[in-house]
Parts: C-alpha cells; structure tokens; sequence
C-alpha cells in the first residue's frame, strides 16, 4: 500500500469513497474482477477497468505535486476499455507517467465535463473525432504531455468548454478557427506548441475569454502588424485588440512592441493590463486609475499621460517656505510649467509652513497635527487659494 500513501485513489461510486484495497465497498458490482481490476491501479491501468461501467469519477493522481523519484505513479498507456465507462463525467490522471497515444474510444465518454491528463507522457496525434461527442466537456487539461500533430477541427465541438489547455506540447498546423465557437471559454492556453500560420480572431471576440497566451510558438498576425515569435511580439499592437476589452489579464510585457500607444488603451479595465518593458514612445494616453504606472515603465520613449486640463499643480513639503527644496524647485517648475503651457510662476501652489526660523515645531503633538493639516490642504478639492 506504499503507493497510496503518495497517490491519492480517488473512485467514487454511489459516493462510497474506496479507501484501500483490503476494503470492498458493499455495491453488488463488487467482485472478483473489480478487485482484481482495482489491484491493478498501484502499477498500470489495467484493461479490467473497463468493466467499472458505474463510474462517474475517476482520478488517480499524485495529490503532493512532488513526484518523488522511485514513485512513478502509474505506467503504461491508457487502455481503450475505458472508453466503456460511459457513465464518467470526470476523469483525471494527473501526474503519473503513463505514455502512448489517447485511444479514440475515450470519444465515447460522453458525459466527461473534466478531462485531466496534465504531466504525463502521452505521445501521438490527437484521434481527429474524439471530441465529436464531448457535449459536456468543461475542462480539457492536457498540458505537459507529447501530443503531436494538429488539433482536430473537431474541437469546435466542445461547445461547453470553460478552460483549455495545451501547454507544452508539440502541437503544429494552424490553430483551429472553430475555437471561436467555444462561446463559454475562458481560458486558453496554447503557450509552448509548434502552432504556426495566423491567430484566428475570432478567439479574441469570444464573449467570455478572459485570458488568452499564445507565446512561444510560431504564429504569425492575422495583421502585418502583430507578429508573435517564440522569443516574442514585434511590431505594434493591432487595432483588432481595441475590439477585446474585456480581456481580463492582457500582459504584453517584456516584448518588443514599438509605436505609440492606441487612445483605446484607455478603455481597458483589464485587472492586469501590462504593456512594461517594451520599446514604446509617445505618450500614455488618459487611462483607468486602476492600472497601476509599473503597467507603463521601462519603455524608453514613453512619457506621462497629459495632465489633465484643469488639474491644479501643488508643491507641497513639510518645511517652512524659506527652507526645503521649494526656492530651489520653484524656478525650474516655472520653467517646465511655461514649456507646457500651463501658465507660469503663479499657477505653482505651494503648500507648506509659512516662513519660519526654525524647520519644525519642537513638539511632537503639534508637529503631526501641522503635518495632516499640510497633506489635507495639498488634496484638498478646492482650489488652493496661495500664493
Ligand atoms: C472484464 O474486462 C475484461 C477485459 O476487458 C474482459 O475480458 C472481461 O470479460 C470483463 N468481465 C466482465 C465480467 O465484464
Ligand atoms: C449509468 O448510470 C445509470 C444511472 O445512473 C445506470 O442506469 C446505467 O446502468 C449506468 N451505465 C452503465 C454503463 O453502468
Ligand atoms: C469496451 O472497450 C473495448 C475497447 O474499446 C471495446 O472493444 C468493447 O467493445 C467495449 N465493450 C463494451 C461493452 O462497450
Ligand atoms: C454556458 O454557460 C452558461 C452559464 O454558465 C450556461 O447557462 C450555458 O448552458 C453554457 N453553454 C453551454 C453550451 O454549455
Ligand atoms: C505550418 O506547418 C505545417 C507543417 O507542420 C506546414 O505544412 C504548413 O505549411 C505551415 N503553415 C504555415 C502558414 O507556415
Ligand atoms: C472608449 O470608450 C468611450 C466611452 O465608452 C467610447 O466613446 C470610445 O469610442 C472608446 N474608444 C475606443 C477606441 O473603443
Ligand atoms: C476601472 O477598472 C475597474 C476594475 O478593473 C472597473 O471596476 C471600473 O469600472 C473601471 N473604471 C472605468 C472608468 O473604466
């Protein structure tokens, strides 16, 4: 039973949770097959599985995340037989190592809502009709596997999938457009393949994709102008995007997108928008204040959103008028006010103690009074009435 101490068989029939081996669960089903099926699991999946017909979930998985060397978890392929267990409505095989292709009979399962074969070996083409009865799929998690080829057309069957991913595969060919019939995705990741050809924009229309990463494979822009790479985006960004707003996370960070940056940026109210670290100029157009000014840096030529038209210029510091940086800032601040047009000297609030001896109060109590007062007049929504 050393196995079951790092996997966790999880095989939930008529919700009787099937602990360890030595204990068989009292449904009629239960017999010298099932167990000799069920011995089988420590090792391979063995073909007897096919006989469990009653499952509705199946997962055998390494529940730590930490795949010791020397535990494997289960070997072998996927027997077609489970293909019969036509009742699953979820199967996950995450973590182990099994190997060989996905057997087409796995097509049949057509009450499955969450296939997980995430960390295997599995290897081959994708069978072009498996996904043609997967009405309920919800999750299809592949990731980190060696599937080849190209993804089936049929894909654009999965009319309830929620979250596709293909991570780390190697996957070719163009990726389907059908992918822009999964009206309930919302996330889709086909970071890591070998797809090429152009990115179907229909996938960027999909009324609930939040999430969306297509790097690392060898796209090209449905638009000259958008051109991922394996090492990273080029060129500037399409104005299609303009149409995506409800993108939830758009990180475009640390490629080389050049050009200034759409006025449509603005209308982004993505939770994470980042555009950092990228080669664009011009200036920051008037955005959501949510979008935090680290979204914008390290891109050489890009300069600060205009200031707003009636926005009130304050100087404030903590020392009297005569002490501080003030008489030093004021005239390079007049200075940079008149090449902006904003007006001149006066247009400069200054907010402060008045001209003082000394540089504060010598008592704490006043001095943190003086000092909210200080801040509260520099935000204050009324107009600064000095100097
Ligand atoms: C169980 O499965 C095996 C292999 O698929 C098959 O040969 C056998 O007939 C099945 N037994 C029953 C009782 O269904
Ligand atoms: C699937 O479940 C239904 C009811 O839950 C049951 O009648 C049917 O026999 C099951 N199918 C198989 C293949 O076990
Ligand atoms: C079980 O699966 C095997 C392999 O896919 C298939 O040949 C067999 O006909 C299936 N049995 C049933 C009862 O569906
Ligand atoms: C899409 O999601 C909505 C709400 O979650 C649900 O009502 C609808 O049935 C789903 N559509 C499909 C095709 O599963
Ligand atoms: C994509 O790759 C396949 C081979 O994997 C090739 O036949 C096809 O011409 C490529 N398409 C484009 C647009 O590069
Ligand atoms: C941004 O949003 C405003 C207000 O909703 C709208 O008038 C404007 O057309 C939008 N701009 C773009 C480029 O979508
Ligand atoms: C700014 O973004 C937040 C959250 O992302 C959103 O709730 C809010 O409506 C947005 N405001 C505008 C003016 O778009």
């Amino acid at each position: 039973m050393k196995v079951l101490k790092e996997y966790t068989l999880l095989l939930i029939i008529l919700l009787i949770h099937i602990i360890t081996f030595s204990f068989c669960p009292s449904v009629e089903s239960c017999n010298a097959v099932d167990e000799e099926a069920l011995l089988e699991f420590k090792r391979i999946l063995s073909p007897y599985i096919g006989n469990l017909t009653y499952l509705k979930v199946l997962g055998i998985y390494n529940d730590e995340g930490d795949n010791d060397a020397g535990d494997e978890g289960l070997s072998g392929s996927i027997p077609p037989e489970l293909g019969n267990l036509s009742n699953l409505t979820y199967l996950n095989l995450y973590d182990n190592s099994l190997e060989g292709p996905l057997p087409s009979s796995l097509g049949n399962l057509h009450k499955l809502q969450h296939l997980i074969l995430r960390n295997n070996y599995l290897s081959g083409v994708i069978p072009c009709n498996i996904f043609r009865s997967f009405k309920s799929l919800l999750t299809l998690d592949l990731q980190y596997n060696r599937f080849i080829g190209p993804l089936p057309s049929s894909i654009a069957n999965l009319v309830s999938l929620t979250d596709l991913d293909l991570t780390g595969n190697y996957f070719s060919g163009e990726i389907p457009v059908g992918i822009g019939k999964l009206k309930n995705l919302t996330r889709l990741n086909l970071l890591y393949n070998q797809f090429n050809g152009s990115i179907p924009k229909s996938i960027f229309q999909l009324p609930r994709v939040e999430f969306v990463d297509l790097s690392y494979n060898n796209l090209n822009a449905p638009l000259p102008e958008f051109v991922v790479t394996g090492t990273g985006i080029k060129g500037r960004l399409p104005e299609w995007l303009s149409s995506c707003l409800g993108i939830k996370d758009l990180d475009l960070s640390s490629n080389q997108i050049s050009g200034t940056l759409p006025s449509w940026i603005g209308n982004f109210s993505s939770l994470r928008f980042d555009v950092s670290r990228n080669l664009l100029s011009g200036s920051i157009p008037p955005h959501n204040a949510s979008i935090p000014a680290s979204a914008f840096s390290h891109n050489p030529g890009l300069c600060a959103p205009p200031l707003p038209p009636y926005a009130e210029v304050v100087w404030c510091q903590e020392e009297p008028m005569n002490m501080g940086a003030y008489s030093y800032i004021a005239p390079r601040l007049c200075t940079a006010m008149k090449s902006v047009n904003r007006g001149t000297a006066d247009d400069i609030k200054y907010v402060g103690r008045l001209p003082s001896a000394a540089t504060a109060t010598g008592f704490i109590s006043v001095h943190s009074k003086e000092q909210t007062e200080l801040v509260q007049k520099a935000l204050q929504p009324e107009p600064i009435p000095f100097p």
